[in-house]
């Protein structure tokens, strides 16, 4: 088999084999296959597309070019919850907890934060000690004994997606819904749970802006799952605005222990109780969806959650008395705001401006050796729909380093659209696919 032909059949818009696609992605993953080669079928599976055979191939192909980790040992249906990702989205962190004190295993394999979208573990690090840094088998000890534990992205956990996601970052062809597919997919299957909830965003913050091509990508993430026998549930969810309030790592963190505590914002916690739902219904631990949703609220209202989160964070060596006091969490010395300057309603907060601009703070990452700084990012006082009053404090921005303050103040102020009209909020939830 020779790569030229690979990449002319696709260019024609044939479909490839099995034996085609498993020779790409070994011979890639290997070293024998070059980056201008790789780019060139990339960029003709980006114009031709792939079946849904070829996806499922990719896939398999990927999830297999490393290790697939074995969670048998961990009693129960085990649960994984992927998010495409989005600004603001700290929902692992408190939706961990919630289905954890339900009894369900959560073992999750979080990774950290490139861009505009801060990783579950660069949060988790806003509490001193803590540490992802675990073996398999402490992972797995863990998980049996309080439910919850998370682990950083082993380097052997599909290494073809690896690979393949750094030249497609830098060829244009991150967007093609079955690379996405595939690339999600192989990595959540290696990963080793038994059923699995996709949290599909769609907006201006998302991957997939449209709402159609949201729906696309979960039924195609959803077919790859049932084809390998595992239950998969996606929920489409808005990513038009922020999650909530919070963007930046230790303020989502503040964000998430508030919603434990029951204090939480009204849409991210509406988000955690539903995606809790659904895992509850995959984990087979109720008959309906909502006998389902009373059982995770219930660990709100009880307090086990909180307790579950206090005990997982001890267990992994963070310093869980910033839990109790959430003043304890690392705090940036300055505040300043941004305010409304006319009198109207808020019709958009762009998700992935806000983004920018907590990236030009320091909550991110502009590439893979930036250091970031927990304490910075910015706080919503107003969401869409809102109205406001000409002067009125829209949000505040937490910083450190004056550097880019200005440049970050003008980004967030272009996030927003104010008008005079009244305006309907979006949806949360779009709907699901299983
Ligand atoms: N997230 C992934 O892991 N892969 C993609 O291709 C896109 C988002």
């Amino acid at each position: 088999m020779v790569m030229v032909d690979l990449i002319t059949k696709k260019r024609n818009g044939e479909a490839l084999s099995k034996e085609e696609i498993d020779f790409f992605v070994k011979g890639y993953t290997e070293g024998t296959i070059p980056d201008y080669q790789a780019s060139a079928l990339l960029m003709a599976i980006y114009f031709q597309k792939m079946n849904p055979e070829e996806t499922a191939y990719l896939t398999e192909a990927m999830m297999h070019s490393g290790k697939v980790v074995d969670l048998s040992e961990i009693k129960g249906i085990k649960v994984d919850k992927h998010s495409t990702g989005g600004v603001g989205d700290k929902t692992t962190i408190a939706l961990g907890a919630m289905v954890a004190a339900c009894g369900v295993p959560v073992a999750k394999m979080s990774g950290r934060g490139l861009g505009h979208t801060g990783g579950t573990i660069d949060k988790l690090e806003s509490f001193e000690g803590f540490s992802v840094e675990l073996s398999i088998e402490d992972f797995i000890h863990n998980v049996n004994e309080i439910k919850l534990a998370v682990i950083g992205q082993t380097h052997d956990l599909a290494p073809a997606d690896k690979k393949l996601y750094a030249l497609r970052d830098v060829t244009a062809t991150i967007d093609n819904m079955s690379l996405i597919a595939g690339s999600i997919m192989s990595k959540k299957l290696a990963a080793g749970a038994d059923a699995i909830l996709l949290d599909v965003k769609t907006g201006s913050g998302a991957f997939m802006k449209e709402l159609n091509d949201s729906f696309e990508l979960a039924k195609e993430m959803v077919a790859i799952g049932s084809n390998m026998k595992k239950n998969t549930i996606a929920v489409i969810t808005d990513m038009d605005q922020p999650l909530g309030c919070a963007v930046g790592n230790s303020l989502e963190v503040k964000e998430a222990i508030d919603t434990l505590k029951g204090n939480g914002p009204k849409d991210f916690t509406e988000l955690c109780y539903t995606l809790g739902a659904y895992m509850l219904m995959l984990a087979e631990k109720a008959a309906t969806y909502d006998e389902a949703y009373k059982k995770i609220e219930e660990t709100i209202t009880s307090g086990r959650a909180l307790e579950t989160f206090k005990n997982f964070i001890e267990v992994q060596g963070g310093n869980s008395s910033y839990v109790d006091d959430i003043e304890l969490l690392p705090k940036a010395n300055y505040v300043t705001t941004i305010s409304s300057e006319e009198d109207g309603y808020i019709h958009r907060i762009l998700a992935e401006t806000v983004g920018l601009s907590a990236l030009l703070l320091g909550a991110g990452r502009e590439n893979k050796e930036s250091i970031i700084d927990l304490a910075v990012g910015i706080k919503l006082n107003k969401k869409v729909g809102d109205r406001v009053s000409k002067g009125e404090i829209l949000a505040e921005i937490h910083y450190n380093d004056e550097g880019r303050l200005k440049e970050a103040i003008a980004k967030l102020k272009s996030a927003y659209e104010i008008h005079t009209t009244p305006v309907e909020k979006r949806p949360l939830i779009y709907g699901y696919v299983k």
